[in-house]
């Protein structure tokens, strides 16, 4: 069962930017870590990253006709202003885990909305990034 860890936009420089918030491990460093959890669990991880809103869209349609078992979506800022990302997750029936390294809530106003957190069957969020591994174990129990 393959697992799609769909990531939106600038977590490409995940390590470089603001390590205050998002702590110094790298998309890659992630990747690794998962990989490793997934095995444990005899998941297969599908890891990607995008800056772009439609793209992810393409991805969660696809998660779905591929046959994936469930998603891990962490859409960044598009989180906060994507109706088109919370109509995908509506639209198919794959599971979505909404997963961010911080706390949106504890940050900016404009962070407090979720609008993929109101289809997501889970959120995980301000373990850094301990959040994707305690979605990946919630992937388990859905
Ligand atoms: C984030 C939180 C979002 O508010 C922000 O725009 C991001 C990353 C997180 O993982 O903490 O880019 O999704």
């Amino acid at each position: 069962d393959t697992v799609y860890v769909l990531n939106g936009p600038n977590l490409n420089l995940l390590g470089l930017r603001e390590p205050e918030i998002y702590g110094s491990d790298t998309l890659d460093d992630i990747a690794a870590m998962l990989e490793d959890r997934a095995r444990e669990l005899g998941l297969a991880i599908d890891m990607r990253q995008t800056n772009h809103e439609g793209m992810l869209v393409d991805w969660l349609h696809e998660a779905q006709a591929e046959g994936a078992r469930a998603v891990l979506l962490n859409p960044a800022a598009y989180t906060h202003t994507s109706i088109a990302l919370l109509d995908a997750v509506r639209a198919i029936r794959t599971p979505v885990i909404e997963v961010h390294l911080s706390d949106p809530a504890t940050r900016e106003p404009f962070r407090h909305q979720s609008y993929v957190g109101m289809a997501a069957a889970r959120t995980v969020k301000g373990l850094g990034a301990r959040s994707y591994l305690v979605a990946l174990d919630a992937v388990a129990e859905l």
